[in-house]
């Protein structure tokens, strides 16, 4: 089966295994050296590659032999194919090249960027298509292969990658590094800086830089418990050894499941490890997305709703279910979010997806994850959630290391599940959630005693009750977002200034509620808010944040003026993914920037 993103035809000549060795080069903001890959041959004449903006050099077959190689036409989003002549015997090919300064899937950070000031700072994102910006490879999810590195960077930084790390920083700048489990490449990751370690249990520790390393530590104490519970709900963690890396504030996800590392933005960081639950997800991704791996982005849903749901189930394991169901209706209202943007009837609303001529990056909405959750569980209120686990446990099991399309899903869920249970096949109406719009009729209800509360609240204030005299003493994050979403329309400035003086959002180091707060803040022109807006735009580059805040500040009355200023000074501290996001909702060329 072909990935319409990727050029490559493992059908023909697969690879097997990327041994790559790169000297990093902070000056020029270039990664040189060359990849060698060990083909699985059935015969062919040509190996295709994917790459993106990579100046390629000489490249090589098997002991030494040099060849012509070719890159094709650059199409747009996929970049260009690069096809390398080998004989139906060839067992390798290296191929020496640089990355380009601007590669998408490397962000640059200068000394001022990072949290020491110290020194320069580098960290890949390659899902879901810019592996090809740093690697050419065959960039597909549907392809797998072990990997080695010999990594060079500057004296006194450390290197990490998705492999087994070092915990010290060496000597001579020089760094091996080894993934013996067979991983997609959009999992090829590696991050450069001044970062120690701090080991959370048996098989567990963080990365950070030194000024941010105590916070993080602190705030990821229960990573070892995640760990745990997640081998208890679905079998045995795969890879060894699970360690997350706290970013510098540009990296432009919340979290990304790179294997063995998860990278993390530092705006989990609140404080009272009440954002955690980011850390279930990527955990969780090493079963669904790392184990058992979507096969084209337009199986996206297979990664990210049974991850959510994954990551729910291990939120309750650890934290209770009353907490699991708060995160739960959150996520509802994001789903009704997107499906309101998207259009109810919208194509884009379906679990398996059309991205044809598309961005992949572009399907990374809310949807896949949430309405992904409220089908996987359905199936789970349908079945009984014994009998789904085991399936669950041995549907990681059966399809270890092997990558899994929507339609042998659906199949072997139809299998070795529905078909035991009378009457459930009817009671999902499977079609409807994987190839219909909007959200099915049958979808799951949750019930959260601890939001209906905070309702009472809102509902108090709406009639009048001052901000202080709410009872809103034992209230999680989780119960200030819900509060924060459902306030009034006819919310007036008065009542803002009275909320933000009994509860100082504007000021607020949590991520999550500021962002609400600003949210409301840019809708009702509560200007006391301007100041830590443009302070929280500066400061972070994390997508989710940014995206939304710019577009609602566009849309305000003035807005549009205001959201280019502040932009025009932030862009350069951007990832390119965030960039090309805000460029978009702003209009942004690139001759504005000069
Ligand atoms: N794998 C995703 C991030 C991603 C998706 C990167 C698509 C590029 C393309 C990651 O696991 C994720 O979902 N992150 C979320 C975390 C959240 C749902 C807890 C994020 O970054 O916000
Ligand atoms: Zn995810």
């Amino acid at each position: 089966m072909r990935d319409i993103h990727s050029f490559s035809r493992p059908d023909e000549a697969a690879v097997t295994h990327l041994n790559l060795d790169l000297s990093v080069d902070f000056a020029d903001h270039r990664l040189v050296g060359s990849a060698t890959l060990a083909i699985e041959n059935r015969g062919a004449t040509e190996l295709v590659l994917d790459t993106n903006d990579l100046a390629i050099g000489r490249v090589f077959v098997d002991s030494g032999k040099e060849v012509e190689s070719h890159l094709g036409e650059e199409v747009k989003y996929l970049g260009r194919s690069l096809t390398i002549p080998i004989e139906p015997a060839t067992r390798a090919v290296k191929i020496e090249y640089a990355s380009m300064p601007g590669a998408a899937a490397v962000q640059w950070l200068e000394p001022q960027q990072t949290a020491s000031g110290k020194h320069p700072f580098l960290f890949t994102q390659s899902q879901a298509i810019l592996a090809r910006t740093w690697v050419p490879c065959q960039d597909t999810p549907g392809v797998r292969m072990t990997y080695e590195a010999t990594i060079r960077v500057p004296r006194g930084l450390l290197a990490v990658m998705s492999a087994e790390n070092p915990t010290k920083t060496k000597e001579d700048g020089a760094y091996h590094f080894k993934m013996p489990q067979p991983i997609p490449s959009y999992l090829l990751a590696l991050a450069v800086g001044d970062l120690e370690f701090r080991s959370l249990g048996r098989n567990s520790g963080v990365y950070a830089e030194k000024p941010v390393i105590d916070a993080a530590a602190y705030e990821l104490a229960d990573t070892q418990k995640m760990i745990d519970a997640a081998e208890k709900l679905y079998g045995p963690y795969r890879w060894g050894q699970y360690d997350v890396l706290v970013l510098p504030p540009s990296f432009p996800f919340g979290g990304m499941e790179n294997p063995r590392l998860t990278f993390a933005t530092p705006t989990i960081l609140a404080g009272d490890r009440s954002l955690v639950n980011l850390v279930a997800h990527e955990l969780a991704h090493s079963w669904s997305g790392n184990l058992v791996t979507n096969a084209t982005w337009n199986d996206f849903w297979l990664n990210e709703g049974f991850t959510v749901y994954f990551e729910r189930r291990i939120m309750e394991a650890v934290y209770g279910r009353e907490y699991s169901e708060m995160l739960a209706r959150l996520g509802m209202q994001d789903l009704e979010e997107i499906v309101n943007e998207l259009g109810p009837q919208s194509r884009n609303t379906h679990l398996l997806l059309d991205l044809k001529d598309k961005d992949p990056d572009d399907a990374a909405t809310k949807l896949a994850y949430e309405k992904g959750y409220f089908f996987l569980r359905l199936v789970e209120e349908t079945v009984g959630r014994e009998r789904w686990d085991r399936y669950l446990r041995d549907y990681f099991e059966r399809n270890a290391f092997r990558s899994m399309t929507t339609e042998r899903f659906v199949e072997d869920l139809r299998a070795n599940l529905l078909s035991r249970v009378p009457g459930a096949e009817q009671k999902i109406d499977i079609e409807k959630w994987i190839s219909g719009p909007g959200i099915p009729p049958n979808v799951p209800r949750v019930k959260s005693d601890a939001f209906e509360k905070v309702e009472e609240q809102v509902g108090a204030f709406q009639k009048g009750a001052k901000a202080s005299s709410l009872e809103t003493k034992k209230w999680s994050t989780h119960e200030w977002i819900h509060f924060l979403r459902h306030l009034p329309q006819s919310l007036t400035l008065a009542q803002m200034e009275d909320l933000d003086r009994a509860f100082k959002f504007s000021a607020t180091g949590n991520s999550e509620i500021l962002h609400e707060w600003l949210m409301q803040a840019i809708a009702k022109g509560y200007e006391p808010a301007w100041g830590p807006l443009e302070k929280f735009l500066q400061r972070q580059g994390r997508r989710k944040f940014l995206k939304p805040l710019y577009q609602k500040l566009a849309e305000s009355e003035g807005g549009l003026a205001r959201a280019r200023r502040i932009y025009e000074k932030a862009r350069p501290t951007y990832h390119a993914v965030s960039r090309g996001t805000i460029d978009n909702i702003l209009k942004w060329t690139e001759q504005k920037e000069h």
